[in-house]
């Protein structure tokens, strides 16, 4: 039986570390977040990205635009958000209605207060500076867990399913950085579970495809970033937990395990930019 990973505890340590490092330096963070149209997922994502702040010190404040609202006025609340100076953590939740310029709102964001790392400036500092810079919440958060548990990835085999910018890339890039030999899965990949099967780590990131015990390799780690519902309407991870954590020496649950390390990172993220 693998070993769950838990990201609840490892949040709330975090973020009571990040509290004391923000009273110590006398530090004055604010997120502010902007929160486009009524998508139900996307209001309680912003819920819990208040609520965990003020746990870690971190003053909050959402701006509500309406779903018919257009590129441009977007865009000027972000200037007058990187002109604010009690601003110093800016977070455009994701996804934006389709009618939107997602590459140009996102990087209309101050570098510097880039709390995600969705910038071209900061995607560029990751391939190529490699230091000095925001990486994105969910990768950053994983490697805190893997840390937490002496998971050493270097040399061994990652596959990270899924190329999302948000998750599956920054992670694959973020192993590499460990040293680990990275694959990149992704819908077109035509059988996963060679991969898979020879994988020490396989980091989950798709919503749609699903992964079983039989694809894992015995002893390996398992991080599960999917968010799926079950037959009965439950949240469930990519993996169906019974059959992979048979396999697995380490797993993540859902939920429990990456939803609040995602938290952890972006309010790691903050605490760095203030
Ligand atoms: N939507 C899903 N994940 C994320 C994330 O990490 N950041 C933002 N801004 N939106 C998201």
């Amino acid at each position: 039986m693998a070993i769950v990973m838990d990201g609840v505890s490892l949040r709330n340590h975090i973020l009571d570390e990040l509290r004391a490092r923000v009273e110590k330096i006398g530090l004055h963070p604010k997120l502010t977040a902007i929160l486009v149209g009524d998508d139900a997922a996307s209001h309680v994502y912003v819920r819990n990205k208040e609520k965990y702040a003020a746990v870690a010190g971190i003053e909050t404040d959402v701006v509500y635009m309406p779903a018919n609202v257009d590129t441009e006025t977007i865009i000027a609340k972000i200037h007058e958000l990187n002109a604010d100076k009690s601003v110093t953590a800016i977070l455009v939740q994701l996804p934006l209605p389709a009618h939107i310029d997602t590459h140009a709102v996102l990087n209309a964001v101050d570098v510097n207060k880039d709390v995600d790392g969705f910038t071209d400036a900061n995607i560029g500092r990751m391939y190529g500076a490699g230091h000095g810079f925001i990486v994105p919440c969910t990768p950053r958060g994983i490697l805190a867990l893997l840390d937490e548990y002496n998971i050493d990835v270097a040399g061994k085999n990652a596959v990270v399913i899924g190329r999302s910018n948000i998750v599956g890339k920054p992670m694959a890039h973020m192993l590499l950085m460990r040293n680990a030999t990275v694959t990149i899965c992704h819908s077109k990949t035509p059988n996963i579970a060679e991969f898979t099967r020879n994988a020490d780590i396989v980091v989950a990131a798709t919503g749609k495809i699903k992964i079983t015990g039989d694809m894992l390799k015995p002893g390996s780690v398992f991080i599960d970033v999917g968010m799926q519902r079950d037959k009965n309407g439950k949240l469930c991870g990519d993996g169906d937990f019974a059959s992979c954590s048979a396999v697995a020496g380490f797993i993540t649950p859902t939920p429990g395990g990456t939803g609040p390390m995602t938290i952890a990172g972006l309010m790691m993220n903050t605490v760095d930019l203030a």
